[in-house]
């Protein structure tokens, strides 16, 4: 799940020979939720796409290897499977930021 969305970002965020391929990834525990954000400085997602971005077969590698089913594996296995939140932030020219949120469960 986090795989598919830091590839995404190797793969999207960086066309051509950016000299800078910066890329962050933040853990952590909030407020009763495991949060993992993935954020990178990239070209950013088109209002279009990031508009339909957890939909499946939405790529804008249509034949260069993309599918378009990333993000929809990632919100069905979150939002479905795991309960959880997923979340992208992008602005074009600037990056994008992806936001993954689980509820822990507490023992008993
Ligand atoms: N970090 C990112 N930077 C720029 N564009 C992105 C980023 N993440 C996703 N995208 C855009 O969102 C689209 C959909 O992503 P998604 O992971 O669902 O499909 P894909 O990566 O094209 O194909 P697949 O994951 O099935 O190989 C991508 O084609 C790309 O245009
Ligand atoms: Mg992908």
């Amino acid at each position: 799940m986090v795989s598919n969305i830091v590839q995404n970002a190797v793969l999207h965020a960086f066309p051509g020979t950016a000299s800078e391929r910066l890329l962050w990834v933040r853990c952590g525990a909030v407020n009763g939720f495991a949060q993992v954000e993935i954020e990178d400085r990239g070209v950013g997602i088109d209002p279009v796409t990031l508009n339909a971005v957890f939909d499946p077969f939405v790529t804008t590698r249509m034949g260069s290897g993309g599918s378009g089913l990333g993000m929809y594996v990632v919100h069905n296995l979150v939002v479905e499977v795991l309960n959880g939140t997923v979340d992208v932030e992008s602005e074009q020219g600037r990056g994008t930021t992806v936001r993954v949120r689980i509820p822990m469960t507490t023992p008993g």
